[in-house]
């Protein structure tokens, strides 16, 4: 009932599941739906929204590039082996963020996996508005900024009672575009699929990540932002 890559990976796994395999793609199995979305932002820069731009049609299964190099993006096209893709991941397998303390919320901030999507700079950015809510209106604002980080890189909680706040997302994966940046960025991955590297371990599960596909963040698989450093575009 199940045949086999030549990754080694069970391509018919029925639950969403993200493998980081050596050196090569992403294998993702059990009927994840995945789309493209662009970030909208602002004459200044800063980000309003997702935009679903493009929705590709069910798959049970798919291998998406990670190295960078594919000629058939978003997927693998077997690029990584003639470049000789050096995939070693690098990132610690927790979410440990910087713990900014406000008047009624709490901020964790891990910087080591931005994927520069600039959700954060509303207002006087997102570390602000945490540190500053007290009120019903105030909080909603800084709990959505928060929220609004594709990379979970900031996640906010109750100060008082400990009850994290996160938005809902199903088990869904999108290829992310930033066209004000003119660059195309990292893979977001939402609803808590779990994500299980080359060496069979599994990061911590979780509602939004961004992983690498540019092949140049030092914090493999995450995205660090490095996609915009090297003005990574997927159709060149
Ligand atoms: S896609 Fe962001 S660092 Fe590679």
């Amino acid at each position: 009932l199940y045949y086999e890559t030549d990754y080694g990976v069970n391509m018919k796994i029925n639950k969403p599941h993200i493998k980081v395999t050596k050196n090569g793609p992403y294998a993702v199995t059990g009927n994840v739906p995945l789309t493209e979305q662009h970030i909208v932002s602002d004459n200044a820069g800063t980000a309003l929204e997702m935009e679903v731009t493009y929705e590709y049609p069910p798959m049970e299964s798919y291998l998406l590039c990670r190295c960078g190099k594919s000629k058939n993006f978003p997927f693998c096209d077997g690029n990584h082996i003639e470049s000789h893709f050096n995939g070693t991941e690098t990132s610690k397998k927790e979410f440990s963020g910087f713990k900014y303390t406000g008047k009624t919320l709490v901020l964790y901030d891990d910087e080591d996996i931005c994927a520069s999507a600039r959700f954060c700079h509303v207002s006087d950015g997102t570390w602000q508005l945490a540190r500053e809510a007290d009120d019903e209106e105030s909080r909603r604002e800084a709990i959505e900024c928060a929220g609004n980080c594709i990379a979970g890189r900031l996640v906010i909680e109750d100060k008082e009672t400990g009850e994290v706040f996160e938005p809902h997302y199903e088990p869904s994966i999108a290829i992310v575009q930033d066209p004000a940046a003119n660059v195309s960025s990292a893979i977001w991955v939402r609803g808590g699929i779990p994500i299980e590297s080359a060496d069979g371990e599994l990061y911590e599960v979780r509602n939004r990540v961004t992983l690498c596909r540019c092949g140049r963040s030092r914090n493999k698989p995450f995205c660090d932002s490095m996609h915009s450093v090297v003005k990574f575009r997927d159709d060149q």
